[in-house]
């Protein structure tokens, strides 16, 4: 079994879009085992994107995260990572699969409505940075 974090992004919680986005998470077969309800500080975006500093969508990406709730979540299941970013599908909505979570719900690529820890090791760290009690 291995655990991965999940974040819906502010466009999606303010579109009413929770309870549709988890179910297609729990019809993956995906185990919800924390979730939160969290308005991040601009200090926990800054961190939790750290490894984005520099980049030119560094500041737009902290100050929305930032700007309203997201629901935290911890997933588990077999190959989770993976099996999260795939139905996910990529990061830019226009770009997404069809029947994806951003292809479905998506705006643009910064209000792209879900994060998805992207290897095991991204995964431990992230669940860590929101569930320090969390193995
Ligand atoms: P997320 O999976 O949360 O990880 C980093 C986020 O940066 C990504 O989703 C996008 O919302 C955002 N982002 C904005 N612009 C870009 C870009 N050009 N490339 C990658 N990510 C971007």
């Amino acid at each position: 079994m291995e655990k991965t974090l999940f974040i819906i992004k502010p466009d999606a919680v303010k579109r009413n879009r929770i309870g549709r986005i988890l179910s297609m998470v729990e019809e993956a077969g995906l185990k919800i085992i924390r979730l939160s309800l969290m308005h991040l500080s601009r200090e926990q975006a800054c961190e939790f994107y750290a490894m984005h500093r520099g980049k030119e969508f560094y500041e737009k990406l902290v100050d929305y995260m930032s700007s309203a709730p997201c629901v935290v979540c911890v997933l588990e299941g077999n190959d989770a990572v993976k099996l999260l970013r795939s139905i996910c599908g990529a990061t830019d909505p226009t770009l997404a699969a069809p029947g994806t979570i951003r292809s479905e719900f998506g705006i643009n690529i910064t209000m792209n409505s879900v994060h998805a820890s992207d290897s095991s090791e991204s995964a431990k760290r992230e669940v860590k940075f929101f569930f320090p009690e969390v193995e």
